[in-house]
């Protein structure tokens, strides 16, 4: 009966696209079976509006009544039935007991399930004995946007009511719609005004329900969107999407209908009566008036903004939508944290707006909105990541923070994408290296992807300004230092007896603690003394403590080397033979390095390694050597050298 009528009133709006159950009929058929699709999604799995059903949000609520008749004493009413033609209206009377549930009229009548056959109606108290206004209110607990407001009279329709709303659960209260045959005098609004897109969310008065007959009986029911020009294009409308908001609705009934015998008499009431006086003379002769009222509806959905498909009870039996679209909220009106790509947005019948992830590289659990950035990335992408962990940084936590550099073996998304640049203190003149290669400042002279070694030509200094200073070429004897004069002359004399003299036999081979071959890798300055990294690539002869093939470091005492004997170049091959005091694993303090120039070598304990110096034959290494020195390994193990 009631879908029939609310399409019929032409209230369809929302009405005619819900599903047909009945908000109090049967349960849905399909509950209990196999869970149906998801109508938040389509069947791809994207997103698009979903609304929930439309139901008559009244049914079963409380509604809060300033009257009701028979408390605390029953009393008697009489109601007269017009019938209409000439015939004289019927008088009828009943008794109202609100403690007997025989003749009692409660509130919660107006709510229940309404049949035809059982049509149970509030009734309020006798007006002659109460005032004219009755005031129900219905909290809907939650805001819904609703499409109707209805009532379904059993006393005569009064003469005047309005319907209020509320959109903030009863603080405050606006006007939805003014009924009265006097609405300039009763409301202060004009009569059947006309809805323009500036007036379409102001409550309008008319007075179309009292042409009705008969007055008994029969419904009043205001449609929220019926003639608002805005209402074709609801989606577009912020101002009736508000309109058809409410959380609350309130009805007062301002002055009861007079019926005709009394309304034509001397008090003037039922047509054109005075607003100043009272229509109801309590008189024992006259008939008792109350409002009464079998139906009270208010037919829209839980309104979730186009977010969710239902609402359900929250742990507190608070009525919520059942959110999706990264949605939350008691409406879906906002979005779910870590969602703030884009802003909030209702969803429509074209877009689905649901909410966005921000784009975080799996290291940032938070993130909030930027609306610059939104508009520069032409309203895409306004997420902001925040606290970025894993020592990345940037609005996507796309990069690595200062001090750190991007390992491209590892995907952004890793936890240990970014790795520490490990600036050398000293060598370094910054903290903070190449985001792609991890490269250090350098200071002048210094280094390493770190900035933890001399480059070469240069020496460690004991300054932290300049600690790697250019290798000063030196004069052995003077000790002075000098970049222009050649050292030539001093040199010849210090390097004697081996400079020139570069031949390998076997009586040298003899004399010689180690023979080894070496691939000279790098060089660093530590104090006075050049320490090369080099690669033993074979043994011929290793006196004392067995030599490995492998890294190994080979010393050259600073002046040894500035006079280039021995002389020896990066990244080259060489065949090295030297003595040793503690043989070739670990030169001992003033080695045989210890020539004139080298004299104050004390630190030469911590020298492990090779040790080279003027006396040691250092000479490119050529492979026809190889057999040479595999012979003198044989004719040494046959004990030839001791001979020698
Ligand atoms: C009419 O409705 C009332 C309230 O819902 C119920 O108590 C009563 O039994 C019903 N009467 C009939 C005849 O169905
Ligand atoms: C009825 O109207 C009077 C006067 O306007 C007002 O004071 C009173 O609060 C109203 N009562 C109800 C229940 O609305
Ligand atoms: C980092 O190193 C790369 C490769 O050498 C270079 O192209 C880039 O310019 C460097 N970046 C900075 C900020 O120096």
């Amino acid at each position: 009966m009631r879908e029939a009528w609310r399409c019929l009133l032409g209230l369809c709006l929302l009405a005619c696209s819900a599903s047909p159950a009945s908000p109090n009929g049967p349960a849905n058929p399909f509950a209990g079976q196999q869970t149906p699709p998801d109508p938040c999604y389509d069947d791809a799995g994207a997103a698009r509006r979903c609304i929930p059903e439309f139901i008559n949000a009244a049914f079963g609520k409380e509604v809060a009544v300033s009257s009701v008749c028979g408390r605390p004493t029953p009393s008697r009413s009489c109601s007269v039935v017009e019938r209409g033609d000439e015939r004289p209206s019927v008088r009828t009377c009943q008794i109202c007991d609100a403690a007997d549930p025989r003749r009692a009229h409660p509130p919660s009548y107006l709510t229940d399930l309404n049949s035809a056959h059982n049509l149970t109606c509030w009734q309020s108290e006798n007006l002659h004995t109460s005032p004219h206004n009755v005031t129900l209110t219905l909290s809907l607990g939650k805001k819904f946007e609703i499409t109707y407001v209805s009532l379904q009279f059993c006393s005569p329709r009064p003469e005047s009511l309005a319907i209020y709303k509320s959109m903030d659960y009863g603080k405050s209260w606006t006007p939805y719609q003014y009924y009265s045959s006097q609405c300039r005098r009763m409301y202060n609004r004009p009569n059947k005004a006309a809805i323009t897109k500036q007036n379409e969310q102001e409550g309008l008065c008319t007075d179309g329900h009292t042409d009705l007959y008969p007055l008994s009986g029969g419904l009043i029911a205001f449609s929220t969107l019926d003639g608002r020009p805005s209402g074709k294009d609801f989606d577009n409308s912020p101002v009736l999407q508000d309109w058809v908001t409410v959380t609350d609705i309130r009805v007062v009934f301002s002055r009861p209908q007079l019926p005709r015998e009394l309304g034509a008499g001397g008090g003037g009431i039922g047509g054109g009566g005075r607003m100043d006086e009272d229509p109801m003379v309590p008189s024992t002769s006259l008939p008792a008036y109350f409002y009464a009222v079998g139906d009270f509806q208010v037919g829209g959905r839980c309104k979730c903004n186009g977010h969710a498909s239902r609402c359900l009870k929250d742990k507190e039996g608070k009525l919520v939508c059942d959110c999706k679209h990264n949605t939350e909220g008691p409406e879906c009106d906002r979005c779910k944290p870590f969602h703030y790509d884009r802003p909030w947005q209702r969803a429509s019948a074209r877009e689905a707006n649901e909410c966005l992830p921000c784009n975080c590289n799996l290291h940032a659990r938070r993130c909030r909105f930027n609306m610059e950035l939104y508009k520069l990335s032409g309203r895409k992408s306004g997420g902001v990541c925040m606290n970025c962990r894993h020592n990345t940084a940037g609005r996507h936590c796309h990069y690595c923070k200062e001090g750190f550099y991007r390992d491209m073996a590892r995907p952004i998304t890793h936890r240990r994408a970014c790795k520490a640049c490990d600036c050398h203190p000293v060598g370094a003149a910054g903290k903070t290296c190449n985001q792609t290669t991890g490269q250090c400042p350098c200071k002048d002279g210094v280094t390493g992807i770190t900035c933890n070694r001399c480059a070469k030509g240069y020496q460690q200094s004991r300054s932290p300004v300049a600690p790697c200073i250019k290798i000063p070429v030196v004069n052995p004897t003077a000790m002075v230092s000098s970049s222009t004069e050649e050292p030539a002359a001093d040199c010849e004399s210090y390097c004697k007896p081996v400079k020139g003299n570069l031949k390998i036999n076997m009586k040298k081979y003899c004399k010689k603690d180690y023979a080894v071959q070496v691939n000279v890798l790098d060089m660093e300055t530590v104090g006075d003394w050049a320490k090369f990294s080099v690669n033993v690539v074979s043994v011929y002869k290793s006196r004392g403590e067995p030599l490995k093939r492998g890294d190994n470091v080979l010393w050259i005492h600073m002046k040894d080397l500035a006079c280039k004997c021995p002389k020896i170049q990066m990244s080259k091959r060489f065949l090295v033979m030297g003595t040793s005091e503690t043989g070739p694993g670990g030169p001992g303090a003033g080695g045989p390095g210890a020539g004139p120039g080298a004299a104050g070598a004390a630190a030469g304990a911590e020298r492990v390694g090779l040790l080279a110096d003027k006396n040691s034959l250092v000479i490119q290494w050529r492979d026809v050597w190889t057999r040479r020195l595999r012979k003198f390994q044989r004719k040494e193990k046959k004990g030839k050298c001791s001979k020698a």
